[in-house]
């Protein structure tokens, strides 16, 4: 839609341009501008309340923006319902995340979309194929593919989460939103999820994460936008910069030093 700026990097899978979204008095989102680089892990920190989540759900169609601008591989995408976002290929995965404790992790795999054998209107389900298939898909993404013919509430938190990406990363989706994808586990855990996001990269999608945990942002990410108070105060590629860095960009420890306040 737009031609290419100075200044955004070559090859940014969506942008947001001048965001501003306020909930009656509180200013949630200032004049929000970021790129994300396809096919990279993206970093998103900042403080409580910086405006991250809100940003989140602007881009997946579960806000939409007082004013400003998303673009999806060069198309004006402000989706108006996280289904238009899912059906270009943005799937979120929160922290309360949305499997069906009681079904087996194949049938979350396929919920809403099933297989079925035989005339459609019967809608027999293909078990057997939606199995295979299931193992093969998170096979993609997962080395220790859970046990997929149990029911989700029998694996751990972690299994769970990782069970959720995996299912993010199927069905042709481009971009995965993550909401602090580990903040209720464990070490081991946490690894295993961490694996998956990097599963997820290795298949060529693009992933931004949300995360408190700046080791596992040095740990994961390629570069990391930073927000305060609703805006953006900037980027920096993993490999250039420092946690020290990154802290005082969070804070404002740097902008008020430099300001003698
Ligand atoms: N639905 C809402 N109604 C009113 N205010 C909201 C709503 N959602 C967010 N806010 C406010 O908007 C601001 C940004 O919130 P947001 O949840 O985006 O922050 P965050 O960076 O995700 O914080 P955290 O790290 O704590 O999750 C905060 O002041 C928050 O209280
Ligand atoms: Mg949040």
């Amino acid at each position: 839609m737009t031609e290419n700026r100075v200044g955004d990097p070559p090859d940014a899978l969506l942008r947001a341009e001048a965001i501003n979204k306020n909930f009656g008095a509180v200013v949630a989102l200032q004049d929000v501008s970021l790129q994300i680089p396809r096919g990279e892990i993206t970093g998103l920190v900042g403080d409580n309340g910086a405006g991250k989540s809100t940003l989140i759900k602007i881009i997946s169609g579960v806000l939409t923006p007082d004013s400003g601008v998303i673009e999806f591989e060069r198309k004006a995408a402000n989706f108006t319902s996280p289904a238009e976002a899912r059906e270009q290929g943005i799937e979120t995965v929160y922290q309360d995340l949305a499997l069906a404790g009681n079904l087996a992790v194949w049938a979350n795999v396929y919920l809403g979309r099933e297989l079925t054998v035989g005339p459609k209107i019967l809608h027999i389900l293909d078990k057997r194929a939606m199995l295979s298939k299931t193992g093969e898909m998170l096979e993609r993404f997962i080395r220790n593919v859970p046990p997929i013919a149990e029911p989700v509430e029998l694996l751990s938190g972690g299994q769970r989460q990782v069970v959720a990406i995996a299912r993010a990363g199927a069905w042709g989706s481009k971009l995965i939103l993550m909401d602090e994808p580990t903040a209720a586990l464990g070490v081991a855990e946490t690894k295993a999820v961490e694996d998956v996001i990097f599963g997820l990269k290795r298949q060529g999608l693009t992933i931004l994460v949300i995360s408190h945990n700046l080791d596992q942002i040095f740990r994961l990410t390629d570069g990391v936008w930073v927000m305060r108070r609703g805006r953006v105060i900037g980027y920096r590629q993993t490999a250039r910069t420092h946690p020290d860095e990154i802290v005082s960009m969070i804070t404002g420890a740097a902008a008020s030093a430099g300001a003698g306040a």
